[in-house]
């Protein structure tokens, strides 16, 4: 049995796009992030420019959320360790600095420790804040 090579354009295209998508792959950064939830902590894998709740939700956990775009703030956490990038979030500066953030717009810049707090809490400090 012989293999036959395609000599076609449009086979050279994807043998060189799928070349570049394994070199892709293979130079993505994943950093390691332990996520507590009421009590339960888990370790999660989260590539680079992929947001904490993603992940999380494909892994089965189960995490308070709604619109997924940092507006509605039913995903709050506070860093423990690391640092994540939420700058699309509606979170103060203030906030945000003192490491508290959205999950689902945290996309890790290191790995991280997270706990999630109470919707109650973030607003509060969201109100004392602004004030
Ligand atoms: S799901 Fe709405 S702010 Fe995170």
């Amino acid at each position: 049995m012989s293999a036959s090579v395609c000599t076609s354009r449009t086979c050279r295209a994807n043998v060189f796009s799928s070349r570049r998508s394994v070199r892709v792959l293979a130079t993505r950064t994943t950093y390691k992030i332990s996520l507590t939830h009421e009590g339960k902590s888990m370790e999660l894998a989260v590539p680079e420019g992929e947001s904490i709740l993603s992940v999380a939700l494909d892994k089965g956990m189960d995490l308070p959320h709604d619109c997924k775009l940092g507006v509605c703030m039913t995903c709050p956490a506070k860093l423990v360790s690391g640092t994540v990038d939420a700058s699309g979030s509606m979170l103060s500066d203030d906030v945000a600095e003192k490491g508290y953030t959205l999950l689902c717009v945290a996309v890790p810049k290191s790995d991280c420790q997270v706990k999630t707090i109470s919707e109650d809490e973030l607003l509060d400090l969201q109100l004392m804040t602004s004030q």
